[in-house]
């Protein structure tokens, strides 16, 4: 096949032995859909001797540094996952002139802007669609089909496991650990899920959503962050009590000023929102541009072959380029925009606390959210959740007063320490 363009996969794991798969049945859908043979030439794992159902082993490879140093490869796909080795492999596989297909959300949200300057400097691809929201098609569209509207907004559940574990625990009380394992079965977590559990999953995703929707540069640090591993099961009682549900929902917004906040955060969500009906390990996104007005994309965010549905696309597409000389596109971040800091951020907040439950506790409780100028919208004290469980719902109010809010009544004698904060997202 001396005219086929070679593809290296490294990785054969939920999502490459997906994608390795599809490479070896519908070979001839993809060269017809290409113009030339795609050739899946090695597989590079760590352990050459697992079982892999359906893998020809004579593909499969240990050495990655010998297999790009073949210096014949026209595609080479990442999908190891992690900063490195993975990062040193893509940088070698662009500086030898193949173009990259990866997942790597992780590596792209602390490394992209590097990646993309030696991707153009050897006039390669490099492309991303699988490391956001899975198989739903978000990169494209922001780089390409928006890319002469002015976004204002992207917001919305970006991590599939954390969106399954929240709603069985929602639905059916089901504890936090047992629904951890199912969706570590089912291949919807990261191999460390620490990173969906704790946010950085969608805390890199933010990053990359934030950098192509506004053209500027934004990396995880930027990124406010945190993860549900905190989150009780008063809190989730609190949220059914507000008729609402709790989702981990990533925010990228740029403000009036031009400057940019994004942020990764559990939130209450009223059942009326269409991010409230988003179930299991799907995703959805919502964008906001000026002229487009609202758009919303849904889909399965995680999981083996829904991931390789979109590296799919993206090896297609670098093929096609391939076959006929351009390359695609490369990174449009020409703003240098200021990054908003989290704490000043606004958002509605549910303020929760255990008080001594007597007269003018409330009215002590009131006091300290006007003095940091916290307007309030609601209070509710739910006997069910604890006769003296006091939930105050805040109009959208700053991160920072309302730090130093909870500082403060932590200082009462009629209010326990562990005031806990969820944003809430407007209806
Ligand atoms: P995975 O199941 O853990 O597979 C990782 C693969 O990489 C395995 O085949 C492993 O080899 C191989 N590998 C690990 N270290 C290696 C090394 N140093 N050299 C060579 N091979 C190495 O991971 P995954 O879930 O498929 O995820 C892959 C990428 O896709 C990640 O960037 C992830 O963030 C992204 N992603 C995953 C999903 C999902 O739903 N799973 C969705 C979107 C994006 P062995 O098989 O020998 O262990
Ligand atoms: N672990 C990720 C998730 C996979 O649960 O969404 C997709 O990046």
């Amino acid at each position: 096949m001396s005219n086929s363009l070679k593809v290296a996969l490294l990785g054969c794991g939920t999502v490459g032995s997906q994608v390795a798969q599809v490479l070896l049945d519908q070979s001839d859908e993809l060269k017809a859909r290409v113009g030339r043979e795609i050739e899946l030439v090695a597989i590079a794992v760590r352990d050459i001797n697992k079982p892999r159902p359906g893998i020809d082993s004579a593909l499969l490879t240990a050495d990655v540094e010998a297999l790009l140093g073949r210096r014949d490869l026209d595609i080479v796909v990442e999908l190891i996952g992690d900063i490195e080795p993975a990062g040193s492999y893509l940088r070698a596989a662009l500086s030898a002139r193949a173009s990259v297909v990866t997942a790597n959300k992780a590596l792209l949200a602390v490394a992209g802007p590097s990646l993309f300057e030696i991707a153009e400097a050897n006039k390669v691809d490099l492309y991303y669609e699988a490391a956001v929201a899975g198989a739903i098609p978000i990169i494209r569209p922001l780089r390409e089909s928006l890319v002469g509207d002015q976004i204002t907004s992207v917001k919305g559940i970006v991590n599939g496991t954390t969106n399954f574990i929240l709603e069985k625990m929602y639905n059916d009380g089901a504890d936090y650990q047992d629904v951890l394992a199912q969706a570590q079965l089912l291949g919807y977590a990261e191999a460390d899920p620490t990173a969906d559990v704790e946010g950085f999953d969608a805390a890199a995703k933010a990053a990359i959503l934030a950098g192509l929707a506004f053209h500027t540069q934004v990396v995880l640090d930027d990124v406010g962050r945190e993860g549900i591993t905190n989150l009780s099961a008063d809190d989730i009682a609190a949220a059914k009590d507000m008729g609402c549900t709790i989702k981990l929902l990533a925010r990228c917004d740029l403000a009036d000023d031009g400057s940019v906040s994004a942020g990764v955060y559990p939130t209450m969500v009223p059942l009326s929102h269409p991010l409230a009906g988003v179930h299991d390990a799907y995703n959805a996104i919502f964008v906001e541009s000026r002229y487009a007005g609202h758009l919303m994309f849904m889909g399965k965010g995680a999981g083996g072959a829904p991931t390789a549905s979109a590296v799919l696309g993206d090896i297609v597409i670098a093929a096609r380029n391939r076959a006929r000389g351009p390359a695609g596109l490369h990174l449009s971040a020409y703003h240098q925009r200021k990054i908003i800091p989290n704490d000043l951020v606004c958002s509605k907040f549910y303020v929760s606390m255990n008080v001594v439950d007597k007269p003018g506790v409330l009215a002590e409780v009131a006091k300290v959210f006007a003095r940091h100028e916290v307007s309030l919208q609601a209070v509710r004290q739910n006997p069910d959740l604890g006769a003296a469980r006091l939930g105050v719902m805040t109009h959208p109010a700053r991160l920072s007063d309302l730090k130093a809010a909870v500082i403060d009544l932590e200082t009462l004698d009629a209010v326990s320490a562990g005031v806990t904060l969820i944003r809430v997202e407007e209806e």
